[in-house]
């Protein structure tokens, strides 16, 4: 059985490549589906997410990663998939999540929404949080695969010049590129 998970992944965090990792030794083929939203703003392109779960898959062989715009549902079933599968972290993604999986069952009652129950650790863990410790120059090394930490690194770099550094209360000055690795030291 084919299983979709639909999401931004602006990036892709550990809490994400949790879910896909146990979805892949449930279901048959997962594939990993980032909506092109129109309405967003995102960090990262659409090419440099899939290129950054597909990095983050490489030892998973049946995970596909793939891009869609418009209905998850009306992707699913071009894909041939029966289920959509969701991470539940707490009681306050219950609420909207129950609403999307309702609303998808009004939309094609051959589709499932299937949720997995996200590993404690990463019950705190979304993409907002990754990129509001990386814009104020914080490790987030724990929270991301190595790749996608740097690439976010870079993405707030580019942004804070060395006109603009982050000063600790220590007011020891340190890039950001520099600030994790140097904390971790
Ligand atoms: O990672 P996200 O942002 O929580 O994912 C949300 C997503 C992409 C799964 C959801 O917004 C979605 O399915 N959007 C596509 C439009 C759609 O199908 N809407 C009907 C269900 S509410």
């Amino acid at each position: 059985m084919i299983a979709i998970y639909p999401g931004s992944f602006d990036p892709i965090t550990l809490g994400h490549l949790d879910i896909i990792e146990r979805g892949s030794q449930l279901f048959s083929q997962v594939i990993v589906a980032v909506l092109r939203n129109p309405n967003k703003t995102p960090l990262f392109t659409v090419q440099q997410r899939l290129e950054q779960i597909r990095q983050s898959t490489t030892h998973l062989d049946n995970v596909e990663v793939d891009a869609f715009e418009g209905l998850t549902v009306e992707y699913a079933t071009r894909s041939k998939a029966k289920v959509l599968l969701r991470g539940l972290r707490a009681i306050s993604d219950f609420e909207v999540e129950l609403q999307m999986a309702h609303t998808n069952k009004t939309l094609s009652t051959e589709i499932e929404t299937v949720f997995l129950a996200t590993s404690n650790e990463y019950s705190f863990l979304s993409s907002s949080v990754v990129k509001e410790i990386a814009r104020f120059g914080g490790s987030i090394n724990h929270l991301v695969p190595p790749h996608v930490a740097l690439d976010t690194y870079k993405c707030f770099t580019h942004n804070q010049t060395e006109s603009n550094p982050i000063k600790t209360d220590k007011t020891e000055v340190i890039h950001p590129l520099n600030y994790p690795k140097s904390r971790e030291a």
